[in-house]
Formats: C-alpha cells, sequence, structure tokens
C-alpha cells in the first residue's frame, strides 16, 4: 500500500497522540531491504502530522492506481521488437486506412510514406551500429476542418504497428508551466499511454491537435506573442530533448520520486529522449486559405487560374512554408514539420460511404446494440441517405453522423425494449419524423 497526501478538516484531538518512532529532518530514510510499505505509511504519516497538524492526512491507496515503476503490462512487447517486425510499406498502410477512412486519399498516403520512413529508419539505426545517416525526422502537419479524418488516421495508424499514441489540445499548454500545461507533460503521456514503458514510449506517436491557435497574429499593438513560446517548447521535443519524467508541478510524480527515495536511498531520474518519437500536428487553419490565395494571386498572373476560383481545400493543399510563416508561425517550427498535408471536406457521398462501407461504421454499432434488447434493426438504403443528408446540413465531418443517429434513434431504444416489438426498419420516412413513426408504431401494437 502507498500513503498518499489529502486534504481534511482538522480535529483538534489528532494533536494530542502520541507518537512513537519519531524520524528527525535529515534523517536517512528506511533501509531499503527491510522496506516494509506499512512502516513507510506509519513514517510517512509521523512526519506528516508534525510538518502540517492535523490538517493534512496521510491514506492508503491501492498502488494500481498510480503509474509507477511497476506499473507494466504484464506482456509487453519489447520496443526492440516492434521496430524488427516493421516491414510495411506505405500501400500496406493505405490498406489498412481504407478499410475504416474514407475518403482522404492524399492525406492516407502522405501519413503511410512518413510513418513508414520513420519506423523503417529507427529500425535501421537499431541494427546498425554505427554512422550516422541525415534523416530528418518526418513529423506531419495535417491541415483541414473539423471531424473528416485527421486524429482517425494517426490513431489507426498508431494501433496497427502497436506503438503509443497520444493526443493533446495545443491550447492547453502555455508557456509558463503552472499556468496550464507544460509542452514536456506531452511526453510524460506518452509514457502513460506505453504503460509506464520508456523505451516503447521513445518511439511513439505524439499527436498535437489546434496548433492552428499558437499563430501569432498581426494586432494593432504589434505581434501578439502569446502561443510562440510554446511554438519554442515544441521545437525543443522536435529535435531531441530530455524529458525528466518526475515534473516539478506535478504532485504525483514528485510523490514518486519520493518513493524511489524511500526504496533506494537515492533519487533516480527517470529520462525520455524524444528525438525518435514522431510528431503530428493538425488545425483547422482557418485565414490560412486567404494568405495562400494572395500568394498565388501575386505570383502567378495569367498562369493559373484565379484563387477564388480555388475550392478551400485545394487552397490548404498548397499550403507552403511561406504561407504558414505569414500566419504566425515561426520558420524554425515550420521547418520541422516537412511533411505537409490537406483533409478535404467530406461530401454527402463521403458520408453515405462511411455508414456502408466502413468498418467502424455506427450503423453496426447501432445494430449491435438494438440487438441486446432483442429489436433486429435494419436500414433502408433510403435510410441511409437521409441519414447522411442531415448529417451533411451540420458541416461538422463524420462526427456529425453521431449527433444524427443519436436524435433520430433514441426515442425507439427507449420505448422498444419494453414493447413486442422484435424488428425495426429504418426507412427514410422514419428518419424525416421520428417521433411520428415512433408515436405511430406504439399505437399499432
Ligand atoms: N474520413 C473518414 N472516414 C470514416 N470515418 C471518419 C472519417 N473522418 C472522421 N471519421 C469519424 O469521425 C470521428 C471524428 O474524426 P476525427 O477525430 O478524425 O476528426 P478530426 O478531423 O481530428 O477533427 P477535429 O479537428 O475536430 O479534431 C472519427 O473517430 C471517425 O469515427
Ligand atoms: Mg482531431
Amino acid at each position: 500500500m502507498n500513503p498518499m497526501i489529502m486534504d481534511r478538516p482538522v480535529d483538534p484531538r489528532e494533536g494530542e497522540n502520541i507518537r512513537k518512532n519519531e524520524i528527525e529532518e535529515g534523517e536517512s530514510f528506511a533501509d531499503p531491504d527491510s522496506f516494509r510499505p506499512e512502516d513507510l505509511q506509519k513514517e510517512f504519516s509521523d512526519l506528516i502530522e508534525r510538518k502540517f497538524g492535523g490538517r493534512v492526512q496521510v491514506m492508503a491507496v491501492d498502488p494500481s492506481q498510480m503509474l509507477g515503476e511497476d506499473d507494466i503490462d504484464e506482456n509487453p512487447q519489447p520496443a526492440e521488437e516492434i521496430l524488427e517486425s516493421f516491414h510495411y510499406k506505405p500501400k500496406d498502410i493505405k490498406v489498412h486506412l481504407d478499410r475504416f477512412a474514407i475518403g482522404q486519399d492524399e492525406a492516407k498516403r502522405a501519413l503511410a510514406i512518413a510513418v513508414c520512413d520513420h519506423y523503417n529508419h529507427l529500425r535501421n539505426q537499431q541494427v546498425k551500429t554505427s554512422g550516422d545517416s541525415h534523416y530528418q525526422k518526418q513529423n506531419v502537419l495535417i491541415l483541414g476542418p473539423t471531424g473528416v479524418g485527421k486524429t482517425y488516421l494517426v490513431k489507426l495508424i498508431s494501433q496497427l504497428i502497436g506503438v503509443p499514441f497520444v493526443k493533446a489540445d495545443a491550447t492547453r499548454f502555455s508557456e509558463v508551466g503552472y499556468m496550464g500545461a507544460n509542452v514536456d507533460d506531452v511526453i510524460r503521456d506518452l509514457v502513460q499511454a506505453a504503460g509506464g514503458r520508456i523505451s516503447l514510449a521513445e518511439q511513439g506517436i505524439v499527436y498535437v491537435d489546434e496548433v492552428d491557435k499558437l499563430a501569432s497574429q498581426k494586432s494593432e499593438r504589434g505581434r501578439d506573442v502569446s502561443g510562440r513560446g510554446v511554438q519554442f517548447g515544441f521545437l525543443r521535443l522536435l529535435e531531441n530533448a530530455d524529458v525528466d519524467l518526475n515534473a516539478s508541478h506535478d504532485i504525483a510524480s514528485q510523490f514518486k520520486t519520493f518513493m524511489s527515495f524511500q526504496r533506494k536511498g537515492k533519487a533516480e531520474k527517470e529520462i525520455v529522449n524524444t528525438k525518435n518519437i514522431l510528431f503530428i500536428f493538425s488545425g483547422a487553419f482557418h485565414g490560412l486559405e486567404d494568405v495562400i490565395a494572395h500568394r498565388i494571386d501575386k505570383k502567378s498572373i495569367g498562369i493559373h487560374k484565379p484563387a477564388k476560383d480555388i475550392k478551400r481545400d485545394e487552397l490548404l493543399a498548397s499550403a507552403e512554408a511561406e504561407d504558414l510563416v505569414q500566419f504566425g508561425f515561426e520558420h524554425e517550427f515550420v521547418g520541422r514539420l516537412p511533411v505537409r498535408v490537406a483533409c478535404h471536406n467530406l461530401s454527402e457521398e463521403d458520408l453515405l460511404k462511411i455508414l456502408k462501407q466502413s468498418e467502424h461504421s455506427i450503423v453496426k454499432q447501432y445494430v449491435e446494440s438494438f440487438a441486446l434488447y432483442g429489436v433486429d434493426l435494419k436500414f433502408t438504403e433510403e435510410a441511409l441517405r437521409a441519414l447522411a443528408q442531415k448529417a451533411h446540413t451540420q458541416k461538422t465531418g463524420a462526427r456529425a453522423l453521431n449527433a444524427v443517429f443519436e436524435t433520430t434513434l433514441r426515442p425507439f431504444k427507449f420505448e422498444l425494449p419494453s414493447t413486442s416489438v422484435t424488428s425495426l426498419e429504418v426507412t427514410a420516412e422514419l428518419v424525416a419524423n421520428p417521433e411520428g413513426y415512433l408515436h405511430h408504431l406504439l399505437n399499432s401494437l
């Protein structure tokens, strides 16, 4: 049992407790060989009580709830094995993605190549004992609207390869660690996603969303620099940084250091190196299309079609480093994201394909959940089209499918399990007026 510190109300009688085995300040902690968790809890209680009176209580918690050095998977696949068995070719990855994600062919290709290059390089490095190539890490920047598969594609790839994956929103970070989170926290989260295995985390994938919010905007008072510091924070990580797992602003990791000190008589530093971690940034980049359009119109008078005739998706796909710098990114930051790719909006047809073809289709989920209530759910082709149509008007990409299914089928999921109904065919008529359809159905029973 590990002790953990919790606040609780003062009980005046507690100060009268007689304490045995008090440890003097500066006295060395228990002999690691004779270490018993109960003793530590007792010692720690006494020390805390002496320091803080009764205001702070030491209580035991289940160690499995804390991430520690013992907090490791039962059957871990060693990081080296994952690399050794990495023999994917870009096309293999694209074929895998096609099973689940619809469209986004260019993004799939770019991601597949970046990931294959990266992990093949790491595998090569592992077998080679000397010599360093001039390999530049294939960090990726994905531009595109909400709900079209940016995060989904990366998650699918990390699952396929078996490397840990962590996602964070750029807006979570601030320049001063204690105000928000520190950029290094994303690396600590990655270690957590790797079940505490540092060597595995060092080959993981970090995905940072909403990176466009880090752009420093020009204002009347000059450049607004919020976000710039975070860009520089990431610059460090993108290269080759050592991140200490024990963050000074994180009480849990401080406590872990303390425990390690207790056990071993010295505080162990746990370091994660970021050199081989693949970073993928993404964002909607509203307004970047204007910057790109301006450049295109200025540079290519008479050569290409005017920017106003190019769709937003296509404009974003032609983003160049200078556009991103103009948008508010630092040269150094943009330079370290050599792979840039745009995801397109999902059309009504794409949404329909997601329902009909994706192996993760929400249709399957609904069929399964109704089956659990003994109701056989079926959808007509027209109903699927009507649902895709409804979702398309919400302009939140494939995310809207969830919302539309939920509002359409919720009343049925509530009522039907308590009736004699054992099958339901979802038709276009039902999608157009779910409440009316249900009312009619219940009356006919
Ligand atoms: N192209 C697609 N094919 C199939 N399903 C998709 C596709 N795009 C999105 N989805 C579904 O929608 C969900 C949300 O997509 P995702 O998280 O990738 O959005 P995003 O592009 O990262 O958006 P945001 O910018 O809001 O984070 C996914 O979990 C997946 O179920
Ligand atoms: Mg996302």
